[in-house]
């Protein structure tokens, strides 16, 4: 009768352990960040900075490797001629050689990929960087700026490019409308309200805490 009420006792102290040491470890991991900074990079492309601010607002909440996509040809200062150059590279599948060179992307596990809205798609140089590097297995997280006429196909693209990773729910905010000679909007008002929405986005990606 005794060695059955010690078995009984011993039972019941064993899941009180556990039940403890699974507490534990629940807390334990609410205590850490989402990411480990060194395993984020946030690449961006952008021609009249409102993506660069986004970036930037991103870099301030998580932190990480921020890098500016430039080309080995730059593209030209004149609006129209751009729009040209940008519909013909579509058009041809052309993936316009890139002068940044990212050496170690192996060692980051989270991308933010950043790109303004251009010919309703997604710029022909985060095509180019989508495709010259492997982001099989990492998480990848897409964010626009546009004129107002929204991501267009860019976020489907991504998708398609990276189809062995893990693409997450992408951001967008109307930036400039260089058409109508209006290039940088992103500071006062407007980038305070860019920050707030952010912040929202990172949060329900359980990017940030
Ligand atoms: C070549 C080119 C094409 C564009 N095409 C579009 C478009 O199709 N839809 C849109 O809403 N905005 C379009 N825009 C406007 C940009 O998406 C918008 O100004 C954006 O905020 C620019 O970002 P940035 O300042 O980071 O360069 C285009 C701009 C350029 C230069």
């Amino acid at each position: 009768m005794i060695s059955v009420f010690k078995q009984m006792l011993l039972g019941f102290l064993l899941m009180i352990s556990i039940c403890s040491s699974c507490q534990t470890k629940e807390s334990d991991a609410e205590m850490k960040p989402a990411f480990n900074p060194e395993k984020i990079l946030i690449v961006y492309l952008t021609r009249t900075n409102n993506t660069k601010v986004i970036a930037e607002i991103i870099h301030e909440n998580v932190g990480g490797t921020l890098m500016a996509l430039e080309l080995k040809t730059p593209y030209p200062e004149d609006y129209k001629a751009i729009v040209a150059q940008v519909v013909k590279e579509n058009d041809t599948d052309f993936m316009p050689p890139l002068k940044t060179q990212i050496e170690n992307i192996k060692n980051y596990e989270v991308v933010f990929v950043g790109f303004p809205t251009w010919d309703m798609q997604l710029p022909p140089p985060m095509k180019s960087f989508l495709n010259q590097y492997d982001l099989s297995g990492k998480t990848v997280i897409p964010f626009n700026t546009n004129g107002g006429y929204g991501t267009g196909s860019s976020f489907e693209t991504v998708k398609e490019l990276c189809r062995n990773s893990r693409v997450l729910n992408g951001f967008s905010i109307k930036g400039g409308v260089e058409r109508d000679g209006i290039y940088f909007v992103m500071k006062g008002e407007k980038e305070m309200q860019a920050k707030e929405e952010v912040q929202k986005w990172l949060k329900k990606i359980n990017m940030i805490k």
